[in-house]
């Protein structure tokens, strides 16, 4: 099945999903949005206040911020897939259960093989342990592994660094590794090295949007 119709499917699923507590609360389910082929696939925490309203991906604070620190690493929302390990917001903001992720796990495998991403960077100390549980994400932070045929780079969640100025640095410095990772794990994977898209890093001398008179 192309990726495109496995992705719908998945989506429609999770949209109706009543497999753990998560459902009762939920407004709109974030089923996780980006093109079927994207080479990086994004793995947050799950919906925030503002994701549950409009049924998004990092669309409050640390989603502006996610779009700076794409930009860092010159890509743009739409280069990438983004999800989240629990597609349902966690009331409050509370941090998702294991038997949450347990239920939700089969929709973002699901997505995983569908995209058959070049790169997976998981946000956050949470969905850093689907993959490398236990670690503590100050040591490995912005280290691409080989986890079972896949390249995973750790790195801190958007919010922690908007919370955290402190990790702002790293956080930066982590994205701006990304274009090099991503020829890095191409290689490996036999993947051609092509530009599909001219990359556009915004220039410092840029003017902001001019905002219309009236
Ligand atoms: N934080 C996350 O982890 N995911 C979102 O979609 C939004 C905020
Ligand atoms: Fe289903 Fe995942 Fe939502 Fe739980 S969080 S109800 S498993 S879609």
């Amino acid at each position: 099945m192309p990726a495109v119709e496995t992705l719908e499917r998945i989506a429609r699923e999770i949209s109706v999903c009543t497999k753990c507590a998560l459902h009762e609360s939920r407004k709109k389910a974030v089923t996780g949005e980006g093109p079927a082929d994207a080479e990086i696939m994004f793995i947050g925490e799950g919906p925030g206040f503002h994701e549950n309203e409009q049924g998004r991906p990092f669309v409050g604070a640390s989603g502006k911020f996610l779009d700076q620190l794409l930009a860092q690493a010159g890509l743009e929302r739409s280069d990438v897939f983004i999800a989240n390990v629990v597609k349902c917001r966690p009331p409050a903001n509370r941090d998702p259960q294991p038997e949450e992720l347990l239920a939700c796990n089969e929709y973002l495998e699901g997505q995983i093989n569908a995209i058959n991403p070049s790169i997976i960077v998981t946000l956050g100390r949470i969905s850093m342990g689907k993959y490398v549980p236990g670690a503590k994400i100050t040591s490995i932070h912005g280290q691409m592994q080989k986890i079972d045929g896949k390249f995973v780079i750790p790195m801190y969640h958007p919010a922690a660094a908007l919370h955290q100025p402190a990790l702002r640095p790293s956080i930066l410095a982590d994205f701006a590794k990304l274009p090099e990772q991503l020829n890095e794990a191409r290689t490996a994977l036999g993947r051609p090295i092509v530009e599909k898209k001219k990359i556009t890093v915004p220039q410092k001398s840029e003017k902001p949007q001019q905002l219309s008179l009236f």
